[in-house]
């Protein structure tokens, strides 16, 4: 049986790849709703359509284990998909707990990057109540970065100013940790690291979520039968484009090589 991966485009293979890194005897479907993209600009209740199409889809093809792999679809929809769906459902939000522990005895800052769905969700707001006791997190919407990811432009010529431009209103010595709150992010991860300095560290929710895939899966005595095999699908539609294909294989070696 498979593991299935879903996000709203490439981003969701930053945890495929942590995933493969640490289950490599499983088996892959890794759903992109392109046809969708960018989930981070939509209304919450349209998202929640696209969301439930793909888990019906992905349920209908043998799964053991469903990894949302995306931080806005994690927050608009995981309470109703697991109330909806009785495979094991695995989500990712902003890091900003283990952010918040490593940058508040240091008396520094946490800017949380994410969608503007994400950080405008009930869901992240109550995550930051219940944590920066001391007002000490501070979002920042970085929606062109996931543009560029989809257009697999990540010719730093084109990066950096945009971050620069993003980052210009805050004094980057004050920021302890950042958290990449959204799947799409950790891609830049190298660009977005030299944008502070060099003890800011810049952290993502990928492994911790590949960990708790397999911590819920050996629990299961669910794991292995596979050999690292990934099917790829577009909003229901198998990728078989041989370019596509060598793009994301690229892609995830990239990963490989940055997480
Ligand atoms: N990759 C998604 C996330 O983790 C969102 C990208 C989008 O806006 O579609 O939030």
């Amino acid at each position: 049986m498979n593991i299935a991966v879903f996000d709203s485009g490439i981003g969701g293979m930053t945890v495929l790849q942590q995933i493969r890194k640490l289950m490599p005897n499983e088996d892959f479907l890794y759903y992109a709703d392109t046809a969708h993209i960018p989930y981070g600009e939509k209304p919450k209740n349209e998202l929640k359509t696209y969301i439930f199409e793909a888990v019906d889809f992905l349920v209908a093809h043998d799964i053991k284990a469903l990894v949302v792999a995306c931080n806005t679809a994690t927050s608009a929809a995981i309470e109703d998909l697991r109330k909806n769906y009785s495979i094991p459902i695995i989500g990712i939000e902003p890091a900003v707990k283990p952010a918040v522990i490593e940058s508040e005895p240091e008396k520094k800052k946490v800017l949380v990057m994410a969608t503007r769905l994400t950080l405008k969700e009930e869901k992240y707001h109550r995550l930051v109540e219940r944590i920066d006791k001391h007002d000490i997190v501070n979002p920042l919407p970085m929606p062109k970065l996931v543009e560029f990811a989809e257009a697999f432009d990540f010719n730093p010529d084109d990066i950096v100013p945009y971050l620069q431009k993003q980052l210009q209103p805050f004094d980057l010595n004050q920021y302890g940790t950042v958290v990449l709150g959204c799947t799409h992010f950790p891609i830049f991860k190298d660009i977005i690291e030299q944008q502070f300095p060099k003890e800011t560290h810049v952290i993502d929710g990928s492994l911790g979520t590949a960990q708790n895939l397999k911590r819920t899966l050996e629990a299961l005595h669910q794991t292995g039968g596979g050999n690292g095999k990934i099917t790829f699908f577009k909003s229901g539609v198998t990728v078989k484009d041989e370019e596509t294909l060598a793009l994301y294989e690229q892609l995830l070696e990239k990963l490989n090589a940055i997480l």
